[in-house]
């Protein structure tokens, strides 16, 4: 039976080194724990990096025997290639300037030239896995040459690309010296799919002006086939957070916090170390609220989860210290003798751990700067079933689409940010029922699992009309 393949650089479950051996635990980061509650079924299989460099083969093949019993398949990348494709053009050249930060990219030609080595090292390791009639799904920023390369190898073949990250106006893209390799390499897919109609229009939009190829409703022709763009804003598993919010163990950990900070109400926020995702703004914003509206020191914390991600790369390590810095001065300002103003946590937590935090937080404080989707806003509102709670939402989140019932900001706003904040922790009863009803119903209905089916429809709908046009 035909299955499907999805290609993503990360694994979603990721191995690490530590004293007691070598250890799997899921992946972070919202294309991991979207993308895992569906891989597993109907025979399908995920081909990507497990997250560490090994220079043994015998734990190399220890490691892709475990994984391939959950149907995985590895690709490990040497130091180098760590260095130069994943830190290097895909973290400090892509990266910064999808989300337009483009005053942190650098354009260095090794890195290039290891992000087409690496793209190729995908394609084989797809290529040794894939039958003539499965279908394989490519996915984000990481492997955008890796479409063309599969369609080089196997022109029949069914391919998708999804993007989990914004696509840039023009304007951004055209600095990157290498930005009609990269748009020709994504064109070997059948279809692209974008969280959001703006991304796709973008992407439109820098086909017709750099590859001068015709665009229309969605579709492109290139000179040996059509290929078809659409909009698939991604879900989550809306009933796995909705259930382990329920949980016996959530519900335990809740009671320890609430311990803890006593009769304290609760803000939270939850993202990797990203400087896209306005940590800094959102802690200017928070000690603002405190000193414009003095009634809530003592009563109000700020939560505040950060991941450790992608800490070789010099831009992240300086924004680390400077989120450090940050707290320890509203901390020294603010504090009391039994009452903390941020509860800062440099490190990942277990599902039912998060799952306690979403049911603790009476407002959810989600500023990204500019983010594809972001997935952490959808959890938080699959969590209150009570329709107790308030999300504040940047207006730059792909999720911001969906979600107008949250308080909807601008994260580079940070007076607006502060008055958010207020107005959330006063925010009557029922509006707070009222915006999160709405919002819930979205989330339940536009899941993970509908994203996907949508997705592989369209896909199977663009190979046929392929196929009546060939
Ligand atoms: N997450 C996690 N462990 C943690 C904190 C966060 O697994 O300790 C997950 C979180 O539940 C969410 C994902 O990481 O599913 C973050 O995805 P999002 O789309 O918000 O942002 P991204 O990291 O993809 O930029
Ligand atoms: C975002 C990207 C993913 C990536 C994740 C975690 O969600 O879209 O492709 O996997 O961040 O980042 P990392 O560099 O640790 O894989």
């Amino acid at each position: 039976m035909p299955k499907t393949i999805i290609v993503s650089n990360r694994l979603p479950t990721k191995v690490q080194r530590t004293e007691n051996g070598l250890t799997f635990q899921p992946s972070e980061g919202g294309l991991a724990t979207g993308l895992g509650s569906i891989y597993r079924q109907d025979g399908n299989a995920w081909v990507g990096w497990p997250g560490l460099f090994l220079e043994d083969a015998a734990e190399e093949d220890f490691i892709a025997e475990a994984l391939r019993t959950d149907s995985m398949a590895p690709v490990f990348l040497t130091e180098a290639e760590i260095q130069e494709y994943y830190e290097g053009f895909s973290n400090s050249t892509l990266w910064p300037t999808f989300h337009y930060f483009p005053q942190f990219a650098t354009y260095e030609p090794a890195h290039w030239a290891a992000y087409v080595a690496v793209n190729e090292k995908f394609c084989r390791a797809v290529l040794a896995l894939a039958g003539p009639e499965d279908t394989i799904w490519v996915h984000d920023y990481q492997l955008l040459l890796l479409p063309a390369l599969l369609r080089r190898e196997r022109p029949g073949c069914t391919i998708g690309f999804f993007l989990h990250i914004p696509f840039p106006s023009y304007e951004l893209l055209r600095v990157l010296p290498w930005r009609a390799e990269l748009l020709h390499g994504l064109l070997g897919a059948d279809l692209i799919g974008f969280h959001t109609f703006g991304y796709m229009r973008h992407f439109l939009s820098a086909v017709s002006h750099l590859l001068g190829l015709p665009t229309q409703n969605g579709l492109i022709e290139t000179p040996t086939r059509t290929v078809l763009v659409d909009a698939f804003p991604m879900g989550i598993d809306y009933e796995r957070y909705a259930e382990a919010a329920a949980s016996d163990a959530a519900r335990a950990h809740e009671r320890t916090y609430r311990q803890a900070l006593g009769t304290g109400r609760v803000v939270l926020s939850i993202d990797r170390l990203d400087y896209t995702k306005g940590i800094a703004q959102r802690l200017l914003a928070f000690g603002q609220l405190l000193g414009r509206y003095p009634e809530w020191v003592g009563q109000v914390s700020l939560l505040m989860v950060v991941v450790p991600s992608r800490d070789q790369v010099p831009q992240y390590a300086a924004l680390k210290q400077e989120i450090d810095e940050l707290v320890g001065r509203l901390n020294a300002q603010y504090r009391t003798i039994d009452w903390n103003p941020i509860h800062y946590f440099y490190r990942s937590f277990p599902p039912d751990e998060l799952a306690a935090l979403y049911r603790l937080a009476e407002v959810a404080l989600v500023t990204p700067m500019r983010d594809g989707m972001n997935l952490v806003a959808k959890e938080f509102v699959a969590s209150k079933a009570d329709g107790r709670g308030v999300l504040i939402l940047s207006e730059r989140a792909g999720a911001a689409r969906e979600l107008s019932d949250a308080l909807v900001i601008n994260p580079t706003d940070i007076n607006g940010l502060a008055e958010a904040l207020h107005q959330a922790l006063v925010m009557p009863a029922d509006e707070q029922a009222q915006r999160l009803d709405t919002m819930r119903a979205l989330v339940k209905r536009y899941n993970v699992f509908s994203w996907a089916k949508l997705f592989m429809n369209q896909l199977a709908y663009s190979k046929m009309k392929q196929h009546t046009l060939a």
